[in-house]
């Protein structure tokens, strides 16, 4: 009798491929232990939204409204206390939270994570895919941590990424590797690796931008948007498509193409970059 193994057999999982490349570094493996539990945190916060999703369904919107907001705080505390157990991180910066979270001395490691746990909340009502940020440092001073180990250029990054909870949840994670794009198995609770290397088109036809703002819009802004819908060479125009929701639009950009724009406006004088924002106030 041959028993046929439900699950594939060489599989490369998001576990598998940050432990392979901790041995391939030689690291200390505190990059992998703080990456293992984000992804749990991810999953949980898959999870709860896929429950959350019914709840317009069955209540009256006013009714589900506080429970759909609570996601928030849920999914910000779940990625902090994931993150505090990972003992691979000394600073939290939340969009949620005003001031950093400086991690207890028992359970400091020498990583900076800072992240939205859920971007694009206010899509949850209209069941539109919404998703979690992340950017993770190598913390540079010495002595106390503080909120100024965060403000370190973008060129530091070691690992960033995003999980995208849409029709499937994903997780794309960028190293010095390439960028790699995990889709989670909900049947045996791991992210598999289904896109290697990543790599944005040259040149893609989609723009996606907020144009209800586009009386805010500088004069160079306005033009490059007009060259996309009316070319000057006649080739044909860009579409436009716009979710409002980052990790979705950004999640699209980069696997059909094109351009995803946040240009400052009247609300935003700085564009929405609210993690740098709070901490430049
Ligand atoms: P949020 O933090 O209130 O959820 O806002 C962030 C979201 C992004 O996901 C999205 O790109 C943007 O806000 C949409 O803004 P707008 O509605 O101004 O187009």
């Amino acid at each position: 009798m041959s028993y046929q193994d439900p699950v594939e057999s060489e599989i490369s999982t998001l576990t598998s491929f940050v432990l392979e490349k901790g041995e391939k570094d030689k690291s200390t493996g505190e990059i992998s232990q703080l990456l293992i539990c984000l992804c749990t945190a991810v999953k949980g916060i898959s999870y709860t939204l896929r429950k959350a999703g019914m709840i317009p369904l069955y209540h009256p919107i006013s009714e589900g409204t506080r429970e759909i907001k609570e996601l928030d705080v849920y999914s910000n505390n779940l990625i902090i206390n994931t993150l505090k157990s990972s003992f691979a991180t000394c600073v939290l910066v939340s969009d949620e939270n005003r001031h950093a979270i400086i991690i207890e001395p028992e359970k400091r490691g020498k990583f900076v994570v800072c992240f939205d746990p859920l971007d694009g909340a206010a899509n949850i009502h209209c069941l539109a895919p919404i998703g979690s940020i992340f950017g993770i440092y190598r913390r540079t001073s010495t002595g106390e941590p503080s909120q100024d180990d965060a403000l370190q250029p973008g060129r530091n990054t070691v690992v960033a990424g995003y999980a995208l909870y849409g029709s499937a949840t994903m997780m794309v994670v960028a190293m010095d590797c390439g960028v790699n794009c995990f889709l989670l198995d909900s049947d045996i609770g791991e992210f598999i690796l289904v896109h290697k290397n990543v790599q944005i088109r040259n040149k893609g036809n989609i723009y996606s931008i907020n144009e209800g703002y586009t009386r805010d819009f500088e004069p160079a802004v306005l033009e490059y948007l007009q060259e996309k819908k009316c070319p000057q060479d006649n080739t044909a125009p860009y579409n436009a498509r716009y979710i409002g929701s980052m990790v979705a639009d950004v999640h699209r950009t980069l696997v059909y193409g094109g351009i995803f724009m946040y240009p400052a406006n009247e609300m935003c004088p700085q564009g929405k970059l609210r993690l740098l924002y709070e901490c430049n106030p």
